[in-house]
């Protein structure tokens, strides 16, 4: 069995790959703990834990800085004045390590807490224009509305790490970030009516 100087030495989580380590002394009189490369591999796999969840929200697209005509015509029926509802669905990853002790990445209670604090109530069955403050001056696409959601996760995710936010808008559109710099990256997804992806 080939072994490796192990950077991790917590005993803990042994019995749960059968790893057993073998402790050696080096030529400068230090204990090195030896550990099989098997089971770094083990702790090395990073896992990816998915929680969905679902909002009804209204907004309009309308952008001030464009005529009338222009926000017609860029936004078509979003553009209307009183706006318009979407079941949103979304999709939060969290990437990390299950615990040894108690094989989660990160306390799924919390993890829903989080999500009913900064996401439910802040966006279920509220106009976003209006009634979202992080999304005064930008126009409420699923693109712009993933970012801010984002924004409001990734600092209160301290067990793993933000990986993924994924909004659908409808069944067949949605947006994703993913971590990439501090803001994260955007894509808008759709399986257009001509078939194909349109990114
Ligand atoms: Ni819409």
């Amino acid at each position: 069995m080939e072994f490796q100087a192990a950077s991790c030495s917590r005993r803990c989580c042994w019995p749960l790959t059968g790893a057993t380590a073998t402790a050696v002394w080096n030529g400068r009189g230090e204990r090195i703990l030896l550990i099989p490369l098997a089971h770094q591999r083990v702790r090395r796999k990073m896992v990816y834990l998915t929680r969905k969840l679902e909002f009804s929200a209204s907004h309009l697209y309308h952008n001030p800085v464009l005529s009338a005509e222009e926000n017609k015509r860029i936004f078509g029926k979003c553009n209307n004045p009183h706006g318009h509802g979407h079941n949103y669905t979304l999709e939060v990853t969290v990437a990390g390590e299950p615990d040894p002790v108690t094989g989660m990445v990160l306390d799924l209670k919390e993890l829903k807490e989080i999500l009913e604090r900064e996401i439910t109530q802040r966006m279920d069955h509220r106009f976003l224009n209006y009634e979202v403050p992080e999304l005064k001056g930008q126009i409420p696409t699923c693109e712009n509305i993933a970012r801010v959601i984002w924004n409001l996760l990734e600092p209160k995710i301290n067990k793993g790490r933000l990986h993924k936010v994924r909004l659908y808008e409808t069944p067949d559109l949605y947006a994703d970030c993913y971590r990439n710099g501090a803001h994260g990256a955007c894509a808008r997804r759709s399986k257009s009516s001509l078939g194909g992806d349109i990114v």
